[in-house]
């Protein structure tokens, strides 16, 4: 198994630091020329930690899952999903980052995957959905790959302040999803 050295577990409010810390590194590394660059080289390493501090401490912890993979050197990936962002779509894949030197390994499949199965846990027959920057064609190859469909395209504000063309993937069938993803 590619993954047998990899852990996934849920976050505490303990890991928000080396959340934010991740998230930063994979914003600068899959966003450069997507977002501005003096906001990707400015703070953004304290404006993460204290957005990562409010989710975890908030209340509402049954309706949101962090989920973290680890290896020996700590934090390799994480994803986050809500239940009562958009529910009309189901639940909400809303942050899904794998360190930019341990991408194409599986963790990403992995996180998903997990996420999903929680989804499938708490609100069994919903959807999940998510939105991704147009231009991230990383990620929707990667989503793309998982059998994702896109249904709407939309320009969302971004936390830099510019508007970016955005689109909305769908899972429709999470329990056939992960029949197909083996887990
Ligand atoms: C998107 C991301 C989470 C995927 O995680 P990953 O660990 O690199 O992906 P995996 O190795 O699990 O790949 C799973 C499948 O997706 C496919 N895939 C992954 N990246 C792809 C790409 N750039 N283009 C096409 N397919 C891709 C893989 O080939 C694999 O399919 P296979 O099993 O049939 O071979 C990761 O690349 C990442 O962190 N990107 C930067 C952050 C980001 O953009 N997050 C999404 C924000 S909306």
């Amino acid at each position: 198994m590619r993954n047998r050295n990899f852990a996934i577990r849920a976050a505490t409010l303990a890991d928000s630091q080396s959340i934010a810390s991740l998230h930063t590194a994979s914003w600068r590394n899959t966003y450069r020329g997507i977002l501005p660059d003096t906001y990707l080289d400015g703070p953004i390493a304290e404006e993460r930690a204290n957005h990562w501090r409010a989710r975890l401490a908030s209340p509402g912890a049954d309706r949101r899952q962090v989920l973290l993979v680890e290896g020996e050197g700590g934090l390799v990936g994480f994803v986050c999903v809500l239940l009562d962002q958009e529910s009309l779509w189901g639940a909400c894949l809303d942050n899904l980052h794998v360190l930019p030197r341990l991408k194409g390994r599986g963790l990403g499949r992995q996180l998903f995957s997990s996420a999903a199965q929680w989804v499938v846990s708490k609100e069994p027959g919903w959807p999940m959905h998510l939105w991704v920057f147009e231009s991230n064609y990383g990620a929707r190859g990667f989503y793309e790959a998982l059998g994702g469909e896109v249904v709407e395209r939309s320009f969302k504000e971004t936390p830099a302040g510019t508007e970016i063309a955005s689109l909305r993937y769908v899972w429709y069938d999470l329990i056939s999803l992960l029949r197909n993803l083996s887990i």
